[in-house]
């Protein structure tokens, strides 16, 4: 099918974190409405996590990218080392976002087939990505690019209890775009 939207993916800069908070705010506030304490949802905050991104870029141990359309950040994602000492997994998938309005626009495709090739760069051969279980978007998501059900765990977020499954691809080029 032929793209209406033109996209481009690339290494966040610094001034990116700004953009890349709006983006992660309001897909939290979307994506995780019912699943996560309203309150909860309500209390995140632009300028807290902009601090947070623009820490994470500057200091690099992260490979963070994004997506603009329409010349706005529409999504990002981030990924480096496995952070956990999952058995069988070095490199990880940390974060991926894209705003509700963007989505199925091929952007989170793009954005995973970026923080893959950082991966690479860092000799990294695979992937695992953790996700809400009742998060059925992404889960069909990261079925659909082929990750395999690797295990799942209790997760505390604010004050709620919830369940994380991961998925995994053993080697980068299992990944089916
Ligand atoms: C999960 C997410 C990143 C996917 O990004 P996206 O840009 O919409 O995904 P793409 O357009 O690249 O979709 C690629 C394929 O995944 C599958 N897919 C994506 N969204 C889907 C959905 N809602 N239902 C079923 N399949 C879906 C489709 O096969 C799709 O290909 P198609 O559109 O050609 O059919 C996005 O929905 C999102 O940000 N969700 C909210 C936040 C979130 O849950 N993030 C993940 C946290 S771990």
């Amino acid at each position: 099918m032929d793209r209406l939207w033109t996209q481009m993916v690339r290494p966040a800069a610094l001034d990116d974190a700004e953009g890349i908070a709006r983006v992660h705010v309001a897909t939290w506030r979307s994506a995780y409405r019912g699943l996560l304490p309203d309150d909860f949802l309500a209390s995140l905050s632009e300028s807290n996590y902009a601090e947070r991104w623009r820490r994470v870029i500057g200091e690099g141990s992260s490979r963070v990218y994004v997506v603009d359309e329409a010349d706005d950040i529409a999504g990002f994602a981030s990924g480096g080392r496995e952070r956990a000492g999952e058995i069988g997994f070095a490199g990880e998938l940390y974060a991926l976002y894209v705003l509700e309005g963007a989505q199925r626009h091929g952007h989170g495709r793009e954005l995973v087939r970026a923080v893959a090739g950082a991966l690479r760069e860092l000799e990294l051969p695979d992937m695992i990505v953790w996700v809400l279980r009742d998060n059925p978007t992404a889960r069909a998501f990261y079925e659909r690019l082929g990750g395999r059900y690797v295990r799942s765990q209790p997760i505390t977020i604010g004050n709620a209890t919830l369940e994380e499954v991961s998925y995994g691809w053993r080697d980068l080029g299992e990944i089916r775009y």
